[in-house]
């Protein structure tokens, strides 16, 4: 029980890695808030039978209003917020040359301007409290880029200087902020893929598979314990070994 009376707020917490990392978290103690675009209840009921609170709110993370509302609320409800996983995150691939405005405009405001408004919405009560975990979801295309994702890998690449900037500023209050850049992990969001660009991919990664969402949740979970007090502004990969520096 590792989070044992600690409050977590996970974006994008409907299905995938988001779901995973929610799961964990209440199995290890956790009250969870749990945002998506359409109210993620059907966890929520999971997550009760666990013996822990849950609330499931339908939230667009690119709407800054709606996320300081959602934020407020579940302060209002469960008191405090300690944990903050900024997962909620959307690809709409295409070309530069072929790329629309709406399409770089709509993944840049979800996936790097949803943590912002998630970010600085928790900030307030995780300074009063003195203390806090923010965690951002960010991706190994932050870090390699990838033909036919440059509006993703922007958004991803400006979350881990996010995740730098806020670790210094908010540091001395006990506030620690660090990123996961997940590989290739079977979610809904990968099983777009062709079977050609899957065996490709097999190829580069040294452990030969993708991986499971849970892999990225027992990261999540120890990056929110104790044991990770003293680790900030870092990224880490689970990637079977895809990126290596
Ligand atoms: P998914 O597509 O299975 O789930 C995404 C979740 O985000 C859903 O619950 C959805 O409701 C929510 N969401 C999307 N747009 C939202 C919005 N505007 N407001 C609120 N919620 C929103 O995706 P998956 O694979 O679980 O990805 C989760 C995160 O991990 C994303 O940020 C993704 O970019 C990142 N990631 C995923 C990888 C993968 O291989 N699956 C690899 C690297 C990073």
């Amino acid at each position: 029980m590792q989070l044992e009376n600690k409050v977590a707020l996970i974006t994008g917490a409907r299905r995938g890695i988001g779901r995973a990392i929610a799961l964990k978290y209440a199995q290890n103690g956790a009250d969870c808030v749990l945002i998506a675009r359409s109210a993620p209840e059907e966890l929520a009921d999971e997550i009760r039978a666990f013996g822990r609170r849950a609330l499931a709110l339908a939230v667009d993370v690119a709407d800054a209003d709606a996320v300081e509302t959602a934020v407020k609320n579940a302060v209002k409800e469960f008191g405090k917020i300690d944990i903050l996983v900024n997962n909620a995150g959307i690809n709409d691939d295409g070309l530069l040359i072929r790329m629309k405005l709406e399409q770089w405009q709509r993944v840049l405001n979800v996936n790097l301007s949803g943590a912002f408004y998630a970010t600085k919405a928790v900030a307030r009560p995780m300074l009063k409290a003195e203390g806090g975990r923010i965690i951002n979801i960010s991706s190994v295309i932050g870090q390699m880029g990838n033909a036919g994702q440059a509006n993703y890998a922007a958004s991803k690449a400006g979350l881990l200087g996010f995740t730098k900037s806020i670790a210094k500023e908010l540091g001395s209050r006990g506030i620690t902020v660090n990123a996961i850049a997940p590989g290739f992990i079977s979610t809904d969001m990968t099983a777009e893929l062709s079977d050609e660009a899957k065996t490709a991919l097999l190829g580069q990664i040294p452990l030969g598979k993708l991986g499971e969402a849970d892999d990225v949740a027992h990261l999540a979970l120890f990056l929110a314990s104790e044991g990770a007090r003293y680790i900030t502004g870092q990224t880490f990969n689970v990637d079977g070994g895809l990126v290596m520096d």
